[in-house]
């Protein structure tokens, strides 16, 4: 079947043209000023963007985290993704039991994920413990399966030394592999936490105390360190939430470190620690990083604009308010760490960035569709419009307004961290491969429509 896109503005990362787009197949088969076939179904963009579909490259679906299991299985969070004008996302793999092989958690994934998710999906590995066979899975997994990332913790119950880091460095820089960093000081952290409970201070707005941002930037500084030592291993900084985080990554950009790249998220550009302010309300807020100061949502927004920062993702990791988050009620420290968002990321950027005029509308291309898809393999199947790439597009309406309310959303998710935002843009259409898969903000595909992303190497690795 063909479908012919007409009129509408195309946006890459480089330039935005008016253009229509002929489909085929569920690939993009040419873009001209004009097509014309008498066969063809149309879809009339006039006056809107047409963009190519979203990519998340950090996402928590049917995420195990000690006690408590985040709500989104992989179809619920790949319909609130797609609803979102995500077509893509790179979701993190949970903790397996303690020393297993790295083959646990990617056959664990498989069944969790095929047959379910709605959008395109692949994995990031996740190191547990480093030893001789953990570095050759590594290898062997990213072969065969695809897999060419693997995260490594700080912090948590499976945080890595510094020596075992160095090792994880320095083969992935001999096998083109990129290692995602969760990055904050383990050992303040820690120690903050427990003082913090000792002295009965345990209200939602010790969270951000007990997780000062000095700690994000001591190990932001110790890992570019450790890469550079490793010969520029590609490593890259997840959720990035501090100014003090952001200018130890200005230092090595200036040293001209290569081979690094930075993420931040939705809301550590759009919300403060002013949130952990009630009680009750702040629990819905308990992530790590945790919220920042207005400061330093303006120091993201300067990264984004310079480019010190390359992705906007946004760690959706769902827990629900009424039930699961209330286990920090008495205590910030029991409450489960994260919150959702894989749905407003694209309509706040959009609407936040380049409708108050922080990003242009390529800008915004470049952060949540073109560089992700670099920095895990997938381009230029995905993040660009442009012959041979998947027919994954977003069709946004810049005169559509919306309120941002819970009720309109798609996650499993009881809450939005971002009830009441007034947004300018609306999404019209998402297409995945070609098919019109949300209308409206109307779910209209399948579980299992989704297919499994065998990754090539990140930009990082070559
Ligand atoms: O609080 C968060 N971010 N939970 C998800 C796991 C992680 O650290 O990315
Ligand atoms: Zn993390
Ligand atoms: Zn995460």
């Amino acid at each position: 079947m063909r479908t012919i896109i007409k009129n509408g503005i195309i946006v890459n990362d480089s330039a935005a043209f008016h253009g229509d787009i002929l489909i085929e197949d569920g690939i993009i088969q040419a873009i001209s000023t004009h097509f014309d076939l008498p066969d063809a179904e149309y879809i009339d963009a006039s006056g809107k963007y047409v963009l190519p579909g979203a990519v998340d490259v950090h996402t928590h679906m049917d995420l195990q985290a000690g006690a408590h299991r985040a709500v989104d299985d992989f179809y619920t969070g790949t319909v609130a993704a797609a609803c979102g004008g995500t077509t893509s996302i790179v979701d993190h793999m949970a903790f397996g039991p303690k020393g297993c092989s790295l083959w646990h958690q990617v056959e664990e994934y498989h069944r969790l994920a095929d047959g379910k998710a709605v959008i395109d999906y692949g994995f990031h590995g996740v190191l547990q413990h480093v030893n001789e066979q953990v570095l050759e899975e590594m290898k062997e997994i990213s072969e065969k399966e695809g897999i060419t990332s693997f995260k490594a913790y700080l912090t948590y119950d499976f945080k890595l030394s510094d020596q075992e880091l160095f090792q994880v460095f320095q083969k992935a820089k001999e096998y083109g592999i990129v290692i995602p960093i969760h990055c904050e000081n383990d050992g303040v952290v820690t120690y903050l936490r427990s003082w913090y409970r000792q002295q009965g201070h345990t209200s939602a707005k010790y969270h951000p105390l007990s997780r000062p941002s000095g700690c994000e930037a001591e190990a932001v500084s110790r890992m570019l360190h450790l890469a550079a030592l490793a010969g520029d291993a590609p490593i890259y900084i997840v959720h990035l939430s501090t100014a003090a985080g952001l200018s130890e990554i200005r230092k090595a950009h200036a040293l001209h470190q290569k081979c690094f790249g930075v993420e931040t998220c939705t809301q550590y550009l759009t919300r403060t620690d002013a949130c952990y302010e009630d009680p009750r309300q702040g629990l819905k807020f308990i992530m790590s990083p945790p919220l920042r100061k207005q400061a330093d949502c303006d120091a993201l927004w300067g990264g984004l604009q310079d480019g010190d920062i390359d992705v906007v993702a946004t760690d959706h990791c769902p827990f629900n308010f009424a039930t699961q988050k209330q286990f920090g009620a008495q205590d910030f420290t029991a409450c489960p760490n994260g919150a959702p968002g894989v749905e407003e990321r694209l309509p706040i950027l959009y609407s936040e960035g380049v409708a108050k005029g922080k990003l242009s509308i390529c800008d915004l291309v470049r952060l949540l569709c073109t560089t992700p898809s670099k920095m895990y393999g997938l381009y230029p199947q995905k993040g660009v419009i442009q012959p041979n790439a998947d027919a994954d597009i977003v069709i946004l309406d810049p005169k559509g307004h919306r309120t941002l309310m819970h009720d309109s959303l798609h996650s499993a998710v009881d809450y939005t961290c971002y009830e009441g935002m007034e947004l300018q843009g609306s999404i019209d259409l998402v297409l995945s491969h070609g098919r019109v898969i949300v209308r409206n903000n109307e779910f209209l595909g399948q579980p299992g429509d989704g297919l499994y992303l065998k990754r090539s190497h990140s930009i990082l690795a070559q």
